[in-house]
């Protein structure tokens, strides 16, 4: 099963989307993540989308979809693989389209989380992250179970994202609303569309997306 996760910054998406590589032996396709990746290791091109990302605007289409479309060529993903923050603008969901169809898969559904804008100032400034094994958290909403320790793998080399602030939180926010929410009526008239509640509890959004994809799978 291949699917989207579509929401704006701190919807959940990175949260949802590692419970269904762990439960659904899915793969995470971020985009986010493979841009920080490229920052992390020096490349030209990480070097070129730094600045970009930290001032919480949009890497251009062709960087993204280029990134895209060598993990889907060599990537095997028994259970299907999972779109985290792809695509984000509507030439880069035609492009994801089109792509599937020449490898011969289909896109099976995209859950869209719907969230209000004052919690995602709350998620966004509060999260961290495990800096060995990636696993998220959060100051009050979720907080490891011994403080200072990944409940996940034990280390206690935590990071915080370098865009994770006010400032370029409220331009992240915008270019979700000009670039990527007209997505949200582009697969609804597909018939691809799904919503879920993205302000319930974690484990509450986790069964509404399972719910969502045994609808389709
Ligand atoms: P990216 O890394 O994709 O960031 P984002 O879309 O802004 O999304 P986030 O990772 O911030 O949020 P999330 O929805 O994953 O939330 P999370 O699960 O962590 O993109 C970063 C940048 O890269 C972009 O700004 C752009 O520059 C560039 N880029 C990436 N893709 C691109 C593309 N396709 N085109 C162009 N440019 C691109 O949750 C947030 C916090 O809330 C966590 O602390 C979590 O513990 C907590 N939380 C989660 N769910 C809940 C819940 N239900 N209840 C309570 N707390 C919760």
């Amino acid at each position: 099963m291949n699917i989207i996760l579509l929401g704006p910054p701190g919807a959940g998406k990175g949260t949802q989307a590692r419970f269904l590589v762990d439960g659904r032996d899915m793969v995470q396709l971020s985009t986010g993540d493979m841009l920080r990746a490229a920052r992390t290791s020096g490349t030209e091109m990480g070097n070129l989308v730094a600045g970009v990302m930290d001032r919480g605007e949009l890497v251009t289409d062709d960087i993204v979809i280029g990134l895209i479309e060598e993990q889907l060529t060599t990537t095997v993903a028994p259970g299907g693989f999972i779109f985290d923050g792809f695509p984000r603008t509507l030439a880069q969901a035609d492009a994801l389209g089109a792509l599937m169809d020449r490898l011969g898969k289909t896109l099976d559904t995209v859950i869209e989380m719907r969230v209000d804008d004052a919690a995602l100032v709350d998620r966004i400034t509060g999260r961290f992250t495990c800096g060995n094994c990636g696993e998220g958290f959060h100051d009050t909403l979720k907080v490891p179970a011994k403080e200072g320790v990944c409940d996940n793998c034990g280390e206690s080399d935590f990071k915080r994202r370098a865009d994770d602030n006010a400032e370029s939180l409220n331009t992240r926010l915008m270019a979700y609303y000009k670039e990527t929410s007209p997505l949200i009526g582009y697969y609804y008239a597909k018939g691809q569309l799904q919503s879920v509640d993205g302000l319930a509890a974690i484990d509450e959004v986790k069964g509404s997306i399972s719910a969502a994809l045994d609808k389709v799978g």
